[in-house]
């Protein structure tokens, strides 16, 4: 097996019409943290640049998240439920392991439209924005991609190695056909030789969740960080610079870079070896934590709120995880909104 197992898709005229996002009203802050773990405010922060990140309700699960989120989106977009041709949603802790949990986003908006998960973990959103865009090219004419995670369901709570590190969270975009706008080109990945490296090992059909599961904690998430680490740095810089390559387009015309919101130093690892300014790298992992396949959609959700994102914008989304997956992606950047006619808008942009 060779080490480059990326698959390049070209761009195609599609703009995300809607964003949006949802996280939980809980904030649980290092110190909080500090106060039940051997671990501290200073650790964390310097380890990953993580403050603080939200934990959802004992009522809550994966589908509110995203239901919420998907709301938002599209009302953002100016789409009604009717105009939906299918949902997908990213996520690596669907509400049950049987049914998967875009059918039930579907019910909630009331609408029996194509509705499926995919689990690509923290790269599940650009694996979803892969999807959403094929999908247009073969006759959809809305797509919602939702990417929505409840880690802290599967994290062990003792465990101060992973505890820490991630949070809850869903964000949404619609996606439409637009001439104006571009989506792609894609990398994306996926290295399963070393699953161990980041996972779950109990609760699927390998090692059925029984007593001994239970007692020995086996179906929550492990990882080796070091290693983690280093693969995410290596694939993100070398999908990004892949799909620069494929687009022809130059580092210093990334206007904002989006990258999977794991850990600070991993996002400025990635900004240097790629040649990005710290200034164009969106941060939200301070505030969020690790969201997994949320972290790309509420980061670029959050930039767009900060007023970082103007029309004709070059964004790079860049996301790495368990798997082991990655994925990159460019998109041009246009506003929010119902579908014009090419010219009314005023942005002048082109696809
Ligand atoms: O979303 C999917 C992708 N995920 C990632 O990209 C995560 C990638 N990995 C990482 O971000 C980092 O590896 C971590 C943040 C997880 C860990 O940072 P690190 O610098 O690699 O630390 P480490 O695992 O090498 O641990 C260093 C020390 C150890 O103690 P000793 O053996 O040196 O005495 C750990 O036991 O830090 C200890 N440690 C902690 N100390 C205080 C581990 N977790 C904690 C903690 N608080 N929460």
């Amino acid at each position: 097996m060779t080490a480059s197992t990326t698959t390049t898709g070209r761009s195609q005229p599609v703009r995300l019409a809607g964003l949006g996002s949802y996280l939980p009203e809980r904030v649980v802050t290092n110190d909080d943290l500090a106060q039940v773990l051997d671990t501290s405010d200073e650790w964390i922060r310097t380890r990953t640049g993580i403050r603080e990140r939200h934990v959802l309700a004992s009522d809550q699960a994966t589908s509110d998240l995203a239901l919420a989120a998907a709301r938002q989106a599209l009302d953002d977009a100016g789409t009604t439920v009717d105009q939906l041709t299918a949902i997908v949603v990213a996520t690596t802790t669907p509400d049950h392991t049987v049914p998967g949990t875009a059918p039930l986003v579907a019910a909630a908006l009331g609408t029996e439209v194509t509705a499926f998960d995919v689990n690509a973990a923290c790269s599940g959103f650009l694996y979803g924005l892969r999807v959403g865009s094929s999908l247009l090219a073969t006759g959809d004419d809305a797509v919602l991609v939702i990417g929505a995670e409840t880690l802290s369901r599967i994290v062990n709570p003792a465990d101060r190695s992973v505890a820490v590190l991630f949070g809850d969270g869903a964000g949404a975009a619609v996606l439409v056909p637009d001439e104006r706008a571009s989506l792609g080109p894609f990398d994306l990945g996926a290295d399963g030789r070393d699953p161990s490296m980041l996972w779950a090992e109990a609760g699927g059909s390998r090692t059925p969740v029984d007593a001994e599961v239970l007692t020995g904690g086996s179906h929550f998430i492990t990882m080796r960080g070091g290693d983690v680490y280093r693969n995410a740095v290596a694939r993100m810089v070398a999908s990004s610079q892949a799909v620069l390559d494929e687009a022809g387009v130059k580092v210093e015309d990334v206007d904002v870079f989006v990258g999977h919101q794991a850990n600070l130093r991993i996002l400025e690892a990635v900004g240097q070896r790629l040649g990005i300014p710290a200034d164009n790298t969106h941060v939200t992992v301070d505030r969020h934590g690790n969201t997994s396949a949320a972290s790309v959609p509420l980061a670029l959700t959050d930039a767009r709120d900060a007023g970082r994102l103007t029309p004709g914008d070059t964004v790079l989304l860049s996301a790495f995880g368990a798997g082991l997956t990655w994925g990159s992606c460019l998109l041009t950047w246009q506003p929010s909104g119902p579908a014009r006619p090419a010219g009314t808008d005023g942005s002048g942009a082109a696809a």
